[in-house]
């Protein structure tokens, strides 16, 4: 079986082009599962990178992220009666359920993201035909590349089309926000959804999550490749530091709000202001403000450079978000620092820097077009020397939001 697709041992090319195939392949599956017959729609979500704009979106800051060509695949059946079936290639455990009596509360598994997504979307709404839901996909799981928000926005997207309901897509992103956010109990801010929904091939998101305003910011052409690099560890813990990190920046607002006017979220606190007030914060609280204030300051000094076409300028600014949040926010991992300083300073890259919550996951490493396997094998070398084992390495092109495809 060719899918799903395996994780590689080196690089691996961009998927679009193999996207129509993998989703053939994958209503394959469904109809081996689910029965024969017509009626089967495919869709496509795609996952994401944040290239600068670190652990900001839930203090209001600025994010400059893209939606990537890799991500989650469905294949969605109506049926006639009344049963929602949530099955996927990748795990063992299936949801199935009448739509009429879904389970109120997350269990444990990873369904609860899709669940979630429904029981929002069906709030208020009468009870639709029920449903059969294959899931899939070539997207590393829980690695920061936002498996979580792909799952979400595809699975709203999907069943809107589905059922007929007609929501714009604000609406779908809000009932993704629900089902990560409010469902399954992770303190995540808009910028996944909002990425995987929003963005557009050949530009970079600048996302306002102060007040969810959006542009799309123009790449040069042919202006850099996004590699990404996957140091294979997962957190187990990794959901509670999170937390943890939203937490206190919400006590950093509650001591340092009141000195500045009109301050409705830690972005409204300037660092002078930190470091006036530095003696009511404990250490670690003092380190977490220094991070948000530097990093907001950095984001918007990746605009300019962007705008100005200085791309050495924008790949500094991945570089010194990461110094920040290794030595300030604390996020990283020893396997993502070696990752990010092997890269910084070879031939080719621009910047780099960890991607999505941290604690493990991937570095995202700007590359500067062109030919870019000794860099990869570089890296995979001193990952290897160090660790004893290979990064998977992949290369992305930007992609263009949740969609439904036609596949012979
Ligand atoms: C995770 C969260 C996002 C964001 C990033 C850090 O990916 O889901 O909302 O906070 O971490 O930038």
């Amino acid at each position: 079986m060719r899918y799903p697709l395996p994780v590689p041992d080196g690089v691996l090319s961009p998927a679009t082009a193999e996207l129509p195939a993998a989703l053939g392949e994958h209503r394959a599956h469904f109809l081996a599962r689910f029965g024969a017959g017509g009626g089967v729609r495919l869709f496509f979500s795609p996952g994401r990178v944040n290239l600068v704009g670190a652990h900001l979106d839930y203090n209001g800051g600025p994010v400059l992220p893209t939606a990537i060509d890799r991500g989650t695949f469905f294949a969605v059946r109506a049926r006639a009666d009344d049963r929602l079936t949530f099955a996927s290639v990748l795990e063992k455990d299936v949801l199935s359920a009448r739509v009429g009596d879904l389970p109120p509360a997350a269990q444990g598994r990873w369904f609860d993201y899709p669940l979630g997504v429904v029981r929002h979307l069906l709030r208020e709404r009468e009870r639709p035909a029920g449903i059969d839901v294959l899931f899939g996909g070539n997207l590393a799981v829980g690695a920061g590349l936002s498996s979580s928000a792909s799952i979400c926005v595809g699975t709203a997207f999907a069943l809107d089309r589905v059922w007929g309901l007609g929501l714009d897509l604000l609406d779908l992103l809000a009932a993704a926000l629900w089902g990560e956010r409010s469902f399954v109990g992770v303190q995540c801010g808009i910028m996944d959804p909002y990425a995987v929904g929003l963005s557009r091939p050949g530009h970079l998101l600048w996302l306002d999550c102060k007040d969810g305003t959006f542009e799309h910011l123009p790449l040069p052409a042919g202006a850099f490749t996004i590699a990404v690099a996957d140091t294979g560890v997962r957190r187990q813990l990794a959901q509670g530091e999170f937390n943890r990190r939203v937490t206190s920046c919400r006590e950093i607002f509650a001591r340092l709000g009141g000195y500045v006017d009109g301050a409705t979220c830690l972005r409204d606190i300037p660092a002078a202001v930190v470091e006036e007030h530095a003696s009511e914060l404990d250490p670690p609280l003092l380190s977490r403000a220094r991070h948000v204030t530097g990093e907001v300051e950095r984001t918007f000094a990746a605009r300019d450079a962007l705008v100005a076409g200085d791309l050495e300028r924008f790949g500094r600014q991945l570089t010194a978000s990461h110094r920040s949040l290794r030595d300030l926010y604390e996020v990283s991992a020893p396997e993502l620092d070696l990752l990010v300083e092997s890269a910084v300073g070879r031939p080719g890259c621009l910047g780099a820097r960890l991607t999505g919550a941290g604690f493990g996951g991937c570095a995202v490493i700007l590359v500067r077009d062109g030919p870019r396997e000794d860099l990869a094998a570089d890296l995979a070398a001193d990952f290897a020397r160090a660790f004893g084992r290979r990064p998977a390495i992949f290369f992305f092109r930007g992609d263009g939001g949740p969609r439904e495809l036609a596949v012979d």
